[in-house]
């Protein structure tokens, strides 16, 4: 089975709604390829904007933060039927900034997995080891635990629809890439548990994406590693750089 590409940009707290629609514009015959799933995750108050401004291209909106509730007394917080209505497709689900910034943890995680499911909306999970775990050697049991925990509960059909993003944080916005053998190893490492944990057909069709300063530069050689289905890229996302990993 081949798996379709997907490439999507994580906007993070950048653009204002104006900013963003241009951005949209400036991107618009940069990132035409049919043959690959674009997302753009963009900050809650973009999606409206950026929904519109994509209508009739082929770009997929994504966001990139929710709360496990439908409605109620959550000051700040939108849910998951919001962002359905909006036009939201994907929903970036333990980003390393959320666990660590904002204090997310599995158990949340977990929760927003099984919620971004029910509400017919697609997870982008991120995992990933920090600089101390990646030289100390133990990073694989690290991002299988976070794995595991992540998707208790969580059915072979759905996680054949899942992505999942393998972000190292010791390479997220520093400009220093995993090698793409060291990120060819984790993708096949993630893939090889979610054989363990369901079966072979359920980790064929899983998505896994490579996260962590991916560029024009770099994209082509991450993205010829079997294992290495997409990229979710940061900021190179925010300008013209995009249409050419897209592209890669
Ligand atoms: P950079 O591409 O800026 O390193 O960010 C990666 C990332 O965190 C995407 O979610």
């Amino acid at each position: 089975m081949s798996r379709r590409r997907i490439i999507a940009g994580n906007w993070k707290m950048n653009k204002t709604p104006s900013e963003a629609v241009a951005l949209c514009a400036e991107l618009k015959d940069l990132v035409k390829n049919d043959a690959v799933d674009v997302v753009y995750c963009v900050p809650a108050i973009d999606i409206v904007p950026v929904v519109e401004a994509v209508k009739g291209t082929n770009v997929i909106v994504g966001a990139e933060n929710f709360y496990i509730e439908d409605k109620g007394a959550f000051t700040g917080e939108i849910s998951a039927p919001m962002l359905k209505d909006a036009g939201v497709t994907y929903i970036i689900i333990g980003h390393s900034e959320r666990r660590d910034i904002f204090g997310e943890n599995d158990i949340l995680i977990n929760a927003k997995v099984k919620k971004a499911f029910a509400s017919g909306l697609k997870p982008i999970l991120c995992c990933g080891e920090s600089l101390a775990l990646r030289k100390a050697g133990t990073y694989a049991e690290w991002i299988r635990r976070q794995i595991t925990w992540d998707l208790s509960g969580v059915t072979a059909d759905q996680v054949k629809e899942l992505v999942i993003a393998y972000e190292p944080i010791w390479a997220i916005g520093t400009g220093e890439t995993a090698t793409a053998d060291q990120a060819q190893e984790v993708c096949k490492m993630i893939r090889d548990l979610i054989a363990e944990l369901y079966d072979a057909a359920t980790a064929e069709a899983v998505r896994i994406q490579y996260g962590g300063a991916m560029n024009a530069g770099n994209a082509a050689e991450l993205l010829s590693k079997p294992d290495i289905d997409g990229g979710l890229i940061g900021g190179a996302s925010l300008k013209a750089d995009f249409g050419q990993i897209v592209n890669a």
